[in-house]
């Protein structure tokens, strides 16, 4: 299966709304989420939402705990509760960055697995972050749109060598990309 050329920041995919997916059974579906996470796992990332990879369909896909890929179709997200965190985020169409971003802590999901059966559940800690990340790509947002404060933004080794390391609440957390 071949690994898939990641769309970076400036390519226009990565800003336009993309279309519901419909059926995930169809066949160039299939292909499109097996690729996409054997991408995901090339590129060491958390999470890879289809636009990243020059298809502006509404799919994202996400690396488990158990090492099985999550993957959620046509979602829905929607926060659970008022609390809100704030972490460090990566992202693979913005390599060699990171920036805090402020997100709610727990939400609710609803979507499409790769077999077409509806899903729905709540997330916490980094899978909530990284499944709003990956949402926000499917409406053509990127992390630096929402950056918690201008300043907690930059190249992933200057972050790193500036001293005291200035930390948002969570600075072990990062979603989609490695730091
Ligand atoms: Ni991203």
């Amino acid at each position: 299966m071949p690994i898939l050329k990641i769309a970076r920041l400036g390519h226009p995919v990565l800003r336009r709304r993309a279309d519901a997916v419909g059926d995930p059974n169809r066949p160039e579906i299939q292909a499109l989420i097996r690729d996409m996470v054997e991408t995901m796992h090339d590129a060491e990332g958390l999470g890879l939402a289809a636009p990243q990879v020059h298809v502006p369909l509404r799919l994202f896909v996400w690396r488990g705990t158990d090492g099985i890929a999550g993957v959620l179709a046509d979602p829905a997200l929607e926060p659970v509760g008022d609390a809100l965190a704030t972490a460090w985020e990566g992202c693979l169409s913005i390599p060699g960055l990171r920036g805090a971003v402020t997100r709610p802590a727990r939400i609710r999901y609803r979507g499409l697995d790769a077999a077409g059966r509806t899903v729905t559940g709540e997330a916490d800690g980094l899978l909530a972050r990284v499944m709003q990340h990956e949402m926000d790509h499917l409406d053509g947002v990127l992390y630096p749109d929402k950056l918690a404060d201008p300043a907690l933004f930059g190249f992933t080794e200057e972050l790193a060598r500036a001293a005291p390391p200035r930390s948002p609440d969570e600075a072990d957390a990062a979603a989609e990309a490695p730091r």
